[in-house]
């Protein structure tokens, strides 16, 4: 983690937090592709944090954390019953932001980035502090895998052309 505020420290010691990611861990025990675990929320918070600054997008920093810790969070629900995790993650994460002291329209801007961080389906129209909040996660979260150094490469649905082939912070 490259800073903590007092939510963020909130969110990170929150016992649902804690639940779901006791879920995923071990239902990704044996899982040989991308886990969605604290290495890769930290991943893609700092890759999150880098893109926002290059870009002058001067987004609340508080709110690409709070995004990037809680936009996989309902991965675990996924896994035991079929429910699509960025739909699980704004259940969880409502809670879980409410219970961290943040404001129903910070809420309202983390949620929307969680909702559609996948960049499925129909996408609502948003403010621009929304819409860039969204757009880095999106990134970000590609961005972050490390398709260069997989092991499960060769089972990948991954098509080629979208594999990332270097690590984000290699040339910058
Ligand atoms: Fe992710």
């Amino acid at each position: 983690m490259i800073t903590q505020s007092q939510k963020i420290a909130s969110i990170l010691s929150n016992d649902l937090y804690k639940a779901n990611l006791k879920c995923i861990e071990e239902a990704e025990a044996d899982r040989i592709f991308c886990k969605h675990d604290m290495e890769h929320f930290n991943d893609v918070i700092k890759i999150a944090v880098h893109m926002a600054k290059k870009n002058h997008s001067h987004i609340n920093e508080e709110w690409i954390y709070a995004a990037g810790l809680l936009h996989d969070i309902g991965r675990g629900k996924e896994y035991a019953d079929g429910t699509p995790h960025d739909e699980a993650s704004v259940e969880i994460a409502r809670v879980i932001l409410k219970e961290s002291g943040f404001k129903a329209y910070e809420r309202l801007i983390i949620l929307n980035a969680i909702r559609h961080h996948r960049n499925k389906g129909p996408k609502p129209k948003l403010l621009i502090r929304e819409k860039s909040l969204r757009s880095v996660l999106n990134k970000a979260d590609k961005l972050s895998r490390k398709c260069y150094e997989c092991k499960a490469a060769d089972l990948c649905y991954w098509p080629m052309e979208k594999r990332n082939r270097e690590d984000y912070f290699e040339n910058r």
